[in-house]
């Protein structure tokens, strides 16, 4: 095994103190402390093959990557197993899952004495963002698997570097990890160890700490990404005054080689990365879009109250099925090499697939469970959860500013959900107050059935619902707090590329087209696009939007931009529901704008629609 060979020169104290009493109390075999060297992610990747976890990829088809089956009890995020330990309940909110901090160590305790037995404990230094910059945070990952550590390494900057950066005295996220499988001498380790029946995901704001049992999968176990970049860093950021967010970042360059970033904010499964790497059609000449991140911003004003971002993580955890050279020409050139292929299925000639990558299925795949595939047994062979670990730089269109320590200036907010009825493709918030009560307020239809009834509309705060480390109105409180320090703040818009006809097609074609609404809204932010005002925000019309190459009727543009007063007014019935349970919190201004809207709407009964605006 490799040597801890730079423990003895580490001089933080208290990391030294918290590593040993972690150690003491988990009783690993022993404890290796992670430089983030290529040569240890070899080392260490070549150990997983040896233990039968990690499938080496056909090296000239995906060069240095490989592929591995989780336990089918450990496939995905595990939200009802989540919980924020905040000293009070009332700082938790409604929305999320509260223990007291006490009881939960207790727990804990039971379960994570003697948990790292016959394993190795690793100390993961990690920067979320880029390292030294003023927007970065540091943590330390102990954990006991070695698939953590070189994901770890993908996805954050990650090795000793980091603890120079730390000094003796540094502050930093304190993130424990278990798969919660010791093993018994001589005990066969399983290929993906994990706790099958007891699984813990905890954060404790106060005390800025993580603590993960039970689960090796993706956002359970990369403590850096979901636990630390959202729910630690969303309670950081309200007391420090910045936003910790679920957006994706973009910079887009118009033909004159002006450059516009934005945050945008969807919940999972309405194709983020997609976006993210969006390439604009080829008649829209000029025109380029370059990819900060696709999952966490990291956002803070600067001294003119302008905002600034960063992308935190340092490569996309991204999911695989329906990942293809159409859908995202961009995620797939990411993807070629020195990448960690969970649960995806593979090929009789070593290489990957998923649902979604091409249209025939190949013959003699072996499925998620490592079983031969049988293509009429109407299952997946990739899981609908699949995923790739794969570094950002190898991004074709990375943004040349994605490691600038100072970040770059957003100018827009984009918040969309996948709403198949009543929103429209896109409209703009009368200013900030109604940005922020639209991203509040905003919902989607479920995809898969862990969270209720396929198809039923889950309200989704800013998309932060599963992610905000604190009570949800104290969040949607430090928004507009926010706001109100802002110079010329960036606008906010609505988004949907998910509206449906009556038959169930699609009205708008999505993906590269995309690049036509983020023309209107860059126009809008450069005072330059004209709208109309409708009840709920500025809208385009079918003249403002850029057609070129693409054969889309006034017609079915105004379809697409139709409000139905009477479907509003139930979707405002739900904004009702969902502020009812935050009542106490709840910012005085959404009674105001609930009111305006609504009243907007009770002018114009039937449908609004851009036609009749020109009558
Ligand atoms: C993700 C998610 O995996 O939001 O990024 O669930
Ligand atoms: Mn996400």
């Amino acid at each position: 095994m490799m040597r801890p060979d730079y423990a003895a020169t580490v001089k933080h104290q208290e990391l030294l103190r918290w590593v040993k009493e972690t150690a003491d109390f988990c009783e690993p075999d022993q404890v290796y402390w992670c430089d983030g060297s290529d040569t240890e992610y070899d080392y260490l990747c070549q150990m997983l093959v040896d233990k039968g976890t990690f499938i080496r990829l056909d090296p000239e088809k995906r060069p240095n990557s490989y592929a591995c089956f989780s336990d089918p009890s450990d496939v995905a995020r595990v939200e009802d197993r989540t919980f924020i330990c905040s000293l009070r309940k009332e700082d938790a909110g409604p929305t999320n899952n509260w223990m007291a901090p006490r009881e939960m160590k207790n727990i804990l305790q039971g379960l994570y004495k003697g948990c790292m037995k016959g394993r190795t404990m690793y100390v993961v230094p990690f920067s979320m963002g880029p390292v030294g910059s003023p927007l970065s945070h540091i943590g330390v990952q102990l954990s006991d698997s070695e698939y953590v550590a070189v994901n770890m390494k993908i996805m954050t900057r990650m090795g000793k570097h980091v603890l120079d950066v730390l000094g003796d005295e540094g502050d930093f996220v304190k993130a424990l990890h278990s798969v919660g499988a010791p093993l018994q001498p001589g005990q066969v380790d399983e290929k993906w160890p994990c706790n099958p029946t007891t699984k813990y995901i905890v954060q404790f704001p106060e005390e800025r700490s993580i603590v993960s049992y039970g689960s090796g999968y993706g956002g359970n176990a990369l403590l850096g990404k979901k636990c630390f970049a959202l729910r630690i860093a969303s309670a950081m950021a309200r007391e420090e005054g910045w936003l910790a967010e679920h957006m994706l970042i973009l910079g887009a360059e118009s033909p004159e080689g002006e450059k516009t970033y934005i945050g945008a904010a969807f919940p999972s499964a309405c194709g983020k990365t997609n976006f993210a790497m969006l390439i604009p059609p080829a008649e829209l000449e000029g025109w380029k879009i370059t990819t900060i991140g696709d999952d966490i911003a990291w956002i803070k004003p600067d001294e003119n109250g302008r905002l600034y971002a960063i992308n935190p993580e340092a490569g996309y955890f991204g999911v695989a099925p329906g990942t293809n050279k159409k859908t995202n020409p961009n995620a797939m050139a990411t993807i070629t090499k020195n990448t960690i292929f969970t649960n995806v299925a593979i090929t009789a000639d070593g290489d990957v697939w998923w649902e979604g990558m091409t249209k025939e299925v190949p013959d003699g795949l072996t499925d998620w469970h490592g079983k031969p595939y049988d293509k009429f047994s109407g299952k997946p062979a990739a899981h609908p959860n699949s995923r790739f670990t794969a570094p950002a730089y190898q991004n074709p269109c990375i943004d040349p500013k994605w490691e600038d320590p100072k970040g770059v200036r957003i100018r827009a907010f984009i918040f969309g959900g996948r709403r198949s009825t009543t929103v429209p493709l896109v409209y703009q918030a009368f200013n900030w107050n109604f940005g922020v009560y639209m991203a509040s307020t905003m919902g989607s239809e479920m995809t898969a059935a862990a969270f209720g009834n396929i198809g039923q509309v889950r309200r989704d705060p800013f998309a932060m619902l599963p992610f905000c480390g604190y009570h949800m109105a104290d969040y949607f409180n430090h928004w507009l707090q926010l706001g109100r320090g802002l110079n010329n703040p960036p606008r906010i818009f609505g988004v949907n590329w998910f509206r449906k006809d009556e038959d169930g097609s699609f009205l708008w074609p999505g993906f590269g087209d995309n690049m036509r609404v983020l023309q209107w809204i860059i126009g809008r932010v450069r005072g330059r696009a004209a709208g109309v005002e409708s009840p709920i925000g500025w809208m385009p019309r079918y003249e403002d939007l850029d057609w070129t190459g693409l054969d889309f009727s006034k017609e079915q543009f105004d379809r697409l931009m139709e409000l139905d007063s009477e479907e509003w007014k139930t979707e405002m019935l739900a904004h009702e529901e969902l502020f009812e349970r935050m009542y106490d919190k709840l910012p005085k201004e959404y009674l105001f704008m609930r009111q305006l809207m609504l009243s907007g709407l009770w002018r114009s009964p039937g449908k609004w629609s851009l036609a009749a605006d020109e009558a």
